[in-house]
């Protein structure tokens, strides 16, 4: 029946599932009700279909419900409800980990108020899939403008085009070969491709000055970390992006810049970023010198490394450019 919702009901127990059909009779424009009474015919089932709700026994002949909420399905396309003979809050609270909508006592009364649970719980369903992807869509745009604002800073200097695309591209790469996690990592790639964003306020001169800075210049440049710290002070982000911007001139013996921290008193994603912008600018023109190569810039970290930088990130970086990594743009 078109726009009916699809109920997929998995139980070894006929008698249950003639009960829960019962529940549906007054109620049959609005249901399709289909039956599998093993984890292997419901999974055959599930390969080809994709109905609104399952409602999933929990033990069965072949296995339990709980299985069929493994990660390697797709969970956004169906919801699981299990259901057992007996209340057991350990159980309930696993259901409820594992990824099921909601959990169910077997009862006369849970079985004659199927359809309005059903009816709810699809609607529920709708709901949580309707956040999720507004919160992606919210990522997106988050990524985007993050993305558009690095490339405001490169207008402005276009000597160091793609610098921020770069070091964000090795920065990330360093993370994932340091087995970072997911949140660290999403961090590390907003503050790397920010990273240099307060030099928005720097005078275009100074940036693409041909000589080296004197010392007022130089002072006015190194400001950049704390006047991109006070600019995202604002954004709401996940992770301590603003701290990490703020920290990408700190090195490990105290002798960086604004506050000259030292060793884990710089956070790790900082660390990180400070030997990929180290790597990328020595291997890169320069307004002020040619290229000097990847050779160079990779001796630079691997004879400072602990002086300077973080031994483990060097580590990782010089592992990255062992294995063939190059910058992509
Ligand atoms: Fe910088």
């Amino acid at each position: 029946m078109k726009n009916a919702v699809n109920v997929l009901i998995v139980d070894d127990d006929d008698a249950h599932i003639e009960l829960i059909k019962r529940a549906f009779d007054s109620h049959r424009a609005s249901f399709n009700l289909l039956t599998e009474s093993t984890l292997a015919g419901a999974r055959l089932y599930l390969q080809n279909n994709i109905p609104n709700i399952v409602l999933c026994d929990w033990l069965l002949p072949d296995g339990t419900g709980i299985e069929l909420l493994s990660p390697d399905r797709n969970a956004a396309l169906f919801p699981v409800v299990l259901m057992t003979s007996h209340g057991n809050e350990e159980l309930a609270v696993g259901a409820m980990k594992a990824g099921a909508l909601d959990y169910l006592v077997k009862s006369p009364d849970t079985f004659a108020n199927m359809p309005d649970f059903v009816v709810r719980a699809h609607r529920e369903w709708k709901h949580i899939i309707a956040r999720k992807e507004a919160e992606v869509k919210l990522q997106q745009v988050l990524l985007q403008t993050v993305e558009s604002l690095s490339l405001m800073v490169e207008k402005r200097d276009p000597f160091t085009a793609g610098h921020q695309k770069k070091v964000c591209q090795l920065a990330c790469a360093i993370a994932g070969e340091m087995k970072l996690d997911e949140k660290v990592k999403s961090g590390i790639y907003i503050a790397s491709i920010l990273h240099d964003i307060g030099k928005i306020s720097i005078p275009a001169e100074y940036l693409s000055k041909p000589g080296t800075l004197d010392p007022v210049e130089f002072t006015i440049i190194k400001a950049h970390p704390q006047i991109a710290y006070e600019m995202l002070s604002s954004i709401d982000f996940d992770s301590p992006v603003m701290k990490i911007v703020q920290q990408h001139h700190e090195k490990c013996n105290g002798s960086g810049y604004p506050f000259g921290l030292k060793q884990r008193d710089i956070l790790l994603e900082a660390r990180i970023i400070t030997v990929a912008d180290v790597v990328e600018a020595i291997s890169s023109h320069r307004p002020y010198r040619p290229a000097l190569g990847i050779d160079a810039a990779l001796q630079e970290i691997s004879s400072n490394a602990g002086e300077l930088y973080d031994p483990d990130v060097v580590e990782a970086c010089l592992r990255l450019f062992k294995n063939g990594f190059k910058f992509n743009i």
